[in-house]
């Protein structure tokens, strides 16, 4: 079933940014996507219209008991002007996972794209072409009943915004460079049972304190610590994690606490293609660390929407700091970047069905 929704345009769009003074996730386009849920009707009255300040409910579930989720993803202008979208029902199917999670009405996967494709449509004009940048989509809903019973809202909302945006590390302006990431000792980000494997805010709101621990070492970000032994890798900042030791390149496996990445999924099948070991197994710091003692710690990089592929050039872990492949960016993050970018901007062929162009 494809749908179709009504349009109220901007009537005073605004400047577009330089596209290669981007940062992430600041600015906002003209327009944005609402549909209501009420239980009995189910989604309803989906439709794009100006971007604005939205009115809710001081009482609304979501702003006590976080009920909400969201999702992330991008659009990408081809040299011929095309604008294309990467695996967009991955993001559909993770979304109703997430729902089901927290108590949210699944989505028809078909409906959540087709919103996708109409709300970048209306803002085609913002996608970005620098090197680097893209248009960030952030799909979300919100349960916004009045009510501070706690329990699952019978109203939601759900909405999708837009930003131009340039690259998640600053370092990384169309030319990979490495992080500084701090391992985290103390507070983790998702324990078996809980919602690690859910994109909820409530995992966000987790780990800022981590995240200002990393800052004040001069680190980017964190490298997030099982929450039993404080010991084996889940994730990087918001991203998963990848290691390459010897010839084996190591991810933590999808086991509840890690979010199932879509470029994650993306970077496993290009290896796997390529011939290259790609294993979803436990890893342990102290594995890492030793084996970035004996020189067989090759690289490690971030794989997310937000980050693409970022390369970690140094870990800093008890105090200490270990440096990888001299901080400089390795084979394998180099190479999946390129080929996970280049399809994505439509220079390199999709020969797996990956992208899906917006007309
Ligand atoms: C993404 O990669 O899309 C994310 O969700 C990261 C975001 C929290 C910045």
């Amino acid at each position: 079933m494809s749908y179709t929704f009504p349009v109220t345009r901007n009537p005073n769009p605004k400047p577009k940014p330089n596209s290669s003074e981007l940062v992430f996730g600041k600015q906002f386009t003209d327009h944005m996507f609402v549909m209501d849920y009420d239980e009995g009707q189910g989604w309803h009255d989906g439709r794009v219209i100006p971007y604005g300040d939205i009115l809710i409910s001081p009482a609304s579930s979501v702003l006590h008991y976080a009920q909400m989720m969201f999702e992330g993803m991008k659009a990408y202008k081809t040299e011929d002007g095309r604008i294309l979208l990467f695996r967009p029902e991955m993001n559909a199917r993770r979304l109703n996972r997430t729902n089901e999670r927290i108590c949210m009405p699944q989505m028809d996967e078909e409906l959540f794209v087709s919103a996708v494709k109409a709300t970048v449509h209306e803002d085609k004009d913002w996608v970005p072409d620098s090197p680097g940048t893209s248009l960030y989509i952030r799909p979300f809903i919100i349960a916004d009943d009045p009510a501070l019973g706690v329990k699952a809202a019978k109203h939601y909302r759900f909405m999708i915004i837009l930003c131009p945006s340039g690259p998640y590390y600053a370092a990384n302006r169309g030319k990979l460079s490495t992080t500084r990431i701090f391992v985290e000792d103390e507070y983790i980000r998702a324990a078996h049972g809980g919602t690690g494997y859910a994109k909820v805010g409530g995992n966000y709101a987790g780990s800022l304190r981590a995240s200002q621990k990393a800052h004040e070492c001069d680190c980017n970000d964190v490298l997030w610590l099982d929450a039993i032994e404080h010991r084996y890798i889940e994730e990087v900042g918001s991203s998963n994690a990848f290691f390459v030791i010897g010839d084996e390149v190591i991810t933590a496996p999808l086991a509840g606490t890690i979010l199932p990445g879509i470029t994650r999924d993306s970077v496993l099948t290009l290896l796997r293609e390529w011939g290259v070991p790609a294993i979803e197994r436990r890893l342990s710091i102290d594995e890492v660390t030793m084996a970035a003692k004996e020189g067989a710690l090759k690289e490690a990089f971030a794989s997310g929407t937000a980050a693409v592929i970022s390369p970690m050039g140094t870990l800093r872990y008890l105090g200490e700091e270990y440096v990888i492949n001299n901080r400089e960016v390795g084979v394998h993050s180099q190479r999946i970047y390129d080929t996970i970018t280049g399809i994505q901007t439509g220079k390199l062929p999709d020969t797996r069905g990956w992208t899906q162009q917006v007309d």
